[in-house]
């Protein structure tokens, strides 16, 4: 096994046995009001849960969050997973690519559009990678080979910092982003990896060419953590572990200074913060942790937590008198 098999291993093995969730901080979804509408003037089955996001119909506005690949654990995740998003008609964000891209026999386990045809299927790289020399023609590849539509760049200077031999080096990286990303030939979106983007980050990007943000806020996983307990099998740094933007905070201030599509996750766990996730701006929801021990298990374990998610956002939208998303969503002013 690869050293970056062996490590991909080591996280999920943490992520199941340790408790990776913020200990001090929470999402603040908790604290965005939800109204409540007695006489709604609907009926809960006819509540319209569909959505596009890139291009694609969605049955529900909900991403399974970027989660692995690499080891023979990471094969059956993942086709549990893209069962699960094909059953249920939701995107799938796949893990980092770069064990694929250095590693012939891990492409196996990214392998799942045969498992979701129709599914919006995202593939991701780490953004540390392109001050490392790769190019433009890498994240195509990482399309291509698994017939994604789309790329998620994944920035993590916190994970890479608490990383042993992390990729630390980020200087420059907004003008490597400007070089890289028109070049891909397909959406490129850019996320966290739990410790949020910041208003100041979405303006930062503003002209890069980015086709969304995943705010991957804190709330839910934090990548510090995972790091931590990877290497030390304690926490050593638990306060660097509890930084990062609240996912409620991380999408107001997204909101405020990009006009791109937003996807709202880090600690995303029930239907009602879906619903206030999209009432801040959110065109999706994304959610990882809570989807990985099912998916150790069978696509029926997977499909059960989002199902309960999904009828958790009908009943939101019901009892708000909502007849559908966009009634939810904070619309944009059309220039
Ligand atoms: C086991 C596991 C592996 C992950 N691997 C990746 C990855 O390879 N690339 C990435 O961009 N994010 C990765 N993430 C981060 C998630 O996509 C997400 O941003 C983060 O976990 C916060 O969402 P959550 O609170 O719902 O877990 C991973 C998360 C988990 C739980």
């Amino acid at each position: 096994m690869s050293s970056i098999s062996a490590r991909k291993l080591k996280h999920i093995q943490v992520c199941l046995e340790y408790p990776v969730q913020y200990a001090t901080k929470t999402t603040g979804l908790e604290n965005v009001a939800w109204t409540y509408n007695a006489l709604p003037e609907l009926r809960l089955e006819d509540i319209d849960l569909t959505t596009t996001f890139l291009g694609k119909r969605l049955n529900a506005p909900l991403l399974i969050g970027a989660m692995t690949g690499g080891a023979q654990l990471g094969a059956t995740i993942n086709r549990n997973l893209a069962l699960a998003a094909d059953a249920l008609g939701v995107g799938l964000m796949l893990g980092s690519q770069r064990v694929m891209l250095e590693n012939t026999d891990a492409r196996a386990s990214f392998t799942v559009r045969q498992y979701a045809p129709d599914a919006l299927l995202i593939g991701n790289i780490g953004v540390a990678q392109f001050k490392k020399g790769y190019d433009a023609s890498h994240a195509r590849r990482a399309v291509e080979l698994i017939g994604a539509d789309a790329i998620a760049f994944h920035t993590n200077p916190l994970q890479e910092a608490l990383q042993i031999g992390g990729d630390t080096d980020f200087a420059q990286v907004i003008g490597t982003l400007e070089r890289i990303v028109p070049a891909v030939g397909y959406p490129v979106i850019l996320k966290e990896v739990g410790h949020g983007l910041s208003g100041g980050v979405a303006r930062a990007v503003k002209d890069v060419g980015f086709a969304a943000l995943d705010v991957a806020g804190a709330g839910g996983t934090s990548w510090a953590k995972v790091e931590d307990y990877s290497h030390n099998g304690t926490l050593l740094h638990p306060d660097l572990c509890e930084i990062g933007i609240p996912t409620a905070q991380a999408l107001e201030q997204c909101w405020a200074a990009s006009s791109l599509p937003l996807i709202a996750s880090g600690g995303i766990r029930t239907g009602l913060e879906v619903a206030k996730a999209l009432s801040l701006g959110a065109s999706v929801c994304a959610i990882a942790l809570p989807l990985l021990e099912p998916a150790t298990r069978s696509p029926e374990a997977v499909i059960a937590v989002l199902e309960r998610v999904i009828w958790e956002l009908r009943v939101a939208l019901f009892v708000a008198g909502h007849a559908n998303l966009q009634s939810v969503q904070l619309q944009r002013e059309v220039a």
